[in-house]
């Protein structure tokens, strides 16, 4: 098996690369290689053996942990090829990747999942949205945007605020701008490069009361007939627009609407033919109970983190199963309740680096704490570093116990 893993450096211009070494530019773009680390333990208990490309070759997350490695972009179309001269299956733990290289090796007949379709249409957000609109999944109102003059018109039209987002290459908040009134168009526009000619389109304010999230796996029986499996819903909670929290099964939220966010997240993945893999699927809770589908990850998700210690077969292993064309495991809950939190970088220094691992070491005398350090190679301010699930038997039960370790996370002692 073979994945197309890293950090999008390629993607990033030389001022955005130099801000990161920088005290006050740390931005968040350097999250990933998490997700293929913990996708290589899940390959090694199935006897399979990875290959994973990153900028960091052996010293990435998962390179660290994985049989070969390549070190090199998944923007480079060579190191794809040399990635898939060396795997039986390509698969990713990130959706910016190079999808043009993948569509030609797949073409040539070399496995890719998910689909390399699949992979380019959700790489546009706003295509991926033209799509979901036309399979009839309900979604806030969006449109396309080409200039600062349009986006006064549609401000009159979806009223304020509203949210401006990068058509492609966003994450963790970066590609979103708040439109809070006419008078903050010409700074939304800048912020998001809409002058040098960046993508755009924007949409309309969803005035949600919770953010749910939804782990949706699909495969293939022994006949190829496609099967797929739903896991529970999440209760997400951002800080910053980067996942800070996840809580299941949420509290405040009724078996209908659980329904609800579920069936939608699975019409969407539906939606998408043929393509295998595990699909993470965010939405918006609103007051009347509806619920709209926000973005999908077409692999595994930090609101499925939590499958690890909580669900029969976790979001890693079931990636895998799908992809392989195992068959697919048990989704369902084996505790109460569960609920993560992601450790996220506070600083490079010795001491912010120590207050950053406070949590970890508040989790050891926690029971039914899972603790995921990720071993990267700096503890930038923002950076996601790790994460901690607790479980229990109740979801209020999951939460007492992870307090401590979230105080521990705001810097309070323990
Ligand atoms: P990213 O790819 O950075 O995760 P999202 O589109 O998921 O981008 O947006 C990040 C966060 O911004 C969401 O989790 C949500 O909190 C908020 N957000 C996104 N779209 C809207 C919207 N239309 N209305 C209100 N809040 C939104
Ligand atoms: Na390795
Ligand atoms: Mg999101």
């Amino acid at each position: 098996v073979l994945f197309v893993n890293g950090i999008p450096t390629s993607e990033m211009s030389t001022t955005d690369l130099l801000n990161i070494n920088h005290a006050d530019g740390l931005k968040l773009f350097v999250a990933r290689g998490q997700l293929g680390r913990m996708m290589v333990y899940a390959a090694h208990r199935l006897g399979v053996r990875m290959c994973v490309l990153d900028p960091l070759g052996e010293s990435s997350p998962a390179g660290q942990v994985s049989e070969l490695s390549i070190k090199g972009s998944f923007q480079d179309a060579e190191k794809i090829r040399e990635l898939a001269s060396k795997c039986d299956i390509l698969t990713l733990e990130v959706e910016h990747v190079n999808a043009q290289a993948l569509e030609e090796l797949h073409l040539k007949g070399v496995p890719v999942q998910p689909l390399p379709f699949v992979v380019k249409l959700i790489q546009d957000k706003y295509d991926q949205k033209v799509h979901l609109q036309k399979h009839r999944i309900p979604l806030p109102d969006f449109l396309k945007v080409d200039s600062e003059a349009e986006l006064h018109e549609i401000g009159e039209k979806f009223g304020y605020p509203m949210m401006l987002k990068s058509r492609f290459g966003a994450y963790d908040g970066k590609g979103n701008a708040v439109v809070s009134d006419a008078a903050s168009i010409p700074a939304a526009w800048e912020k998001l490069g809409g002058k040098a000619g960046k993508k755009l389109y924007v949409e309309k304010w969803a005035p949600f009361k919770m953010e749910l999230a939804v782990m949706v796996a699909r495969g293939v029986d022994e006949t190829m007939n496609v099967t797929m499996r739903t896991y529970p819903v999440v209760h997400t909670v951002q800080r910053d627009s980067v996942c800070f929290t996840c809580l299941t099964p949420p509290v405040g939220v009724t078996q209908k609407e659980q329904e609800l966010a579920q069936k939608i997240a699975t019409d969407a993945i539906k939606s998408f033919g043929d393509a295998r893999g595990i699909f993470g699927v965010e939405m918006f809770l609103l007051d009347d109970g509806s619920v709209l589908l926000n973005e999908i990850a077409p692999r595994p998700h930090n609101t499925g983190h939590y499958t690890m210690e909580a669900c029969g077969v976790d979001q890693f292993e079931q990636h895998l199963r799908a992809v392989l064309g195992l068959p697919l495991g048990d989704c369902h809950l084996r505790v109460g309740g569960a609920m993560m939190v992601n450790i996220l970088g506070q600083g490079s220094t010795p001491e912010l680096t120590a207050q950053t691992m406070a949590p970890l070491r508040c989790a050891l005398r926690v029971p039914d704490a899972g603790i995921h350090w990720y071993g990267k190679d700096g503890c930038v301010k923002g950076r996601k570093m790790g994460h901690i699930t607790v479980t229990g038997f109740t979801p209020a039960s999951a939460l007492e116990q992870i307090r401590p370790v979230l105080k521990a996370v705001d810097g309070e002692g323990n």
